[in-house]
């Protein structure tokens, strides 16, 4: 366990390198046409934990796609990035971390390839959109853009382990994107579907400070913490490590998906938890992320001890302060997060976050009710920002969160649980 002084000196190390990194990029801008990307699959995962895929039948011939509007046009851009080794090298090395809790250097090497261009408010607002797709199955109404050929039912996965999504790809397959759902918001807006459960234990080892005991009342996910806010941290890794299907899941999809599309760039998205675990897995690959209203990740990026690139950058968050989740300030004792079991405790973003300021900006008031997909899509993204375009801009500026602090009140290291007598 590093001191804390040790880990800003690291945190601020692992900045410089980003400012760089960035600063290179700026240097050599190449604006990119569109890409045109269809649906081409949804995910799931089976009872037996694998990651299933369902092909998505194509359009007819003679089918106008723009017509049908079951593409979606995303601008791209040039983004540096860093390929890791390969997939066994990355195991080992997070193998190797929780082991003995040591990094072991990796050879990261930086390609420059097409990313979503995150300056463009169109292009967040289809990538929303298309988060928004994981959410539901294809006869719910709020489907997006999805027209003619969809009378199928798609009875795997769907009410299982919650993890669900799709794949979309341009028409020479060079760039995939895959989405992946979030909580399911009724867990904690109301109502709730099957995934809810499953979600919740997720959400709490991942975003809470510790097993989520927000205070001494509460039932936890796990029994790391200690008389007088002491958090046991090897307790707490072992419970993240054990429990944690979703990473898990999240590797196995892209690996597949790395199967299907061995020469594609892959992208990935999602919303949420979904956002999280899009960035979570797109550190690990060292791909291109963009997250909805996600919750801080990157403590739990540390506690999983994920093999990480030298630079985050190809990380983009998009929220809004409104958003208690993505916040990190839906925790109070009678928050709605509390109330319906949720800890959300932690702020910290990995990456570069766009941030809108709706408290501000737009005098919303701090509510869970806009942490919805549906509530960014229609209410932050569907017109230009006023703040944004005074200034010529279409979204605000992505800025990496430097001096981002959270679970404050918390004390972290090696407290061993005491036998009882
Ligand atoms: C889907 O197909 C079934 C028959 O296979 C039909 O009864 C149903 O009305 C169709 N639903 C829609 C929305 O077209
Ligand atoms: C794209 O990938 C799909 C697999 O989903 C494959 O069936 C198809 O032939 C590929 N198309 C091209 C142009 O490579
Ligand atoms: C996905 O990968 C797993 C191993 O991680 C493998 O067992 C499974 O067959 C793969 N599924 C597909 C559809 O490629
Ligand atoms: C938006 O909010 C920021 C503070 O977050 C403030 O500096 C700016 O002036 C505001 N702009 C408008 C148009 O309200």
């Amino acid at each position: 366990m590093l001191p804390a002084s040790l880990t800003s000196i690291t945190s601020i190390i692992v900045h410089l390198i980003d400012f760089f990194a960035v600063n290179k990029l700026q240097t050599s801008p190449t604006p990119l046409k569109s890409l045109s990307f269809e649906l081409r699959h949804l995910h799931a995962v089976s009872p037996f934990g694998h990651v299933v895929f369902q092909d998505v039948p194509s359009l007819p011939e003679g089918f106008s796609p723009q017509h049908e509007n079951r593409t979606f046009n995303i601008k791209t851009r040039q983004i540096s990035t860093q390929r890791g080794p390969d997939f066994d090298s990355l195991w080992q090395a997070r193998v190797h971390s929780m082991k003995f809790g040591q990094s072991q250097r990796l050879n990261w090497e930086e390609v420059i390839i097409p990313g979503p261009d995150v300056e463009s408010r169109e292009t967040l607002l289809q990538l929303a959109k298309m988060s928004s797709n994981a959410y539901l199955t294809p006869e719910e109404p709020e489907w997006y853009d999805l027209g003619g050929g969809w009378n199928n039912t798609y009875p795997f996965g769907w009410d299982d382990d919650g993890f669900r999504g799709q794949v979309f790809a341009t028409p020479d397959n060079s760039t995939v994107i895959v989405s992946i759902k979030g909580t399911s918001a009724g867990g904690i807006v109301g109502g709730g579907g099957p995934t809810v459960k499953k979600d919740k234990l997720n959400d709490n080892l991942l975003f809470s400070c510790c097993c989520a005991k927000v205070d001494w009342t509460w039932t936890t996910v796990c029994s790391c913490y200690r008389n007088g806010w002491k958090c046991d941290l090897d307790c707490l890794e072992t419970a993240l490590i054990e429990e944690s299907l979703f990473y898990s899941v999240g590797i196995n999809l892209y690996n597949n998906l790395t199967y299907i599309y061995p020469d594609s760039n892959i992208w990935i998205i999602g919303h949420s938890l979904g956002g999280a675990l899009a960035s979570l897995v797109g550190v690990t690959f060292g791909v291109p992320v963009v997250a909805f209203e996600s919750p801080g990740e990157r403590m739990a990026a540390g506690r999983l001890h994920l093999p990480s690139p030298p630079s985050t950058q190809h990380v983009t968050h998009v929220y809004h302060t409104a958003d208690p989740i993505a916040m990190g300030t839906c925790n109070g004792i009678l928050s709605s997060c509390s109330l319906g079991g949720y800890a959300m405790e932690t702020r910290c973003h990995l990456g570069k976050s766009i941030i809108y300021d709706t408290v501000s900006n737009c005098s919303w008031s701090v509510d869970i009710r806009t942490h919805t997909i549906v509530s960014v899509i229609e209410r932050v993204l569907s017109a230009p920002w006023p703040p944004s375009a005074e200034i010529g801009r279409e979204v605000p500026e992505a800025d990496f969160e430097e001096d981002c602090v959270e679970c404050y009140s918390w004390e972290f290291g090696s407290y061993p649980a005491k036998l009882e007598p």
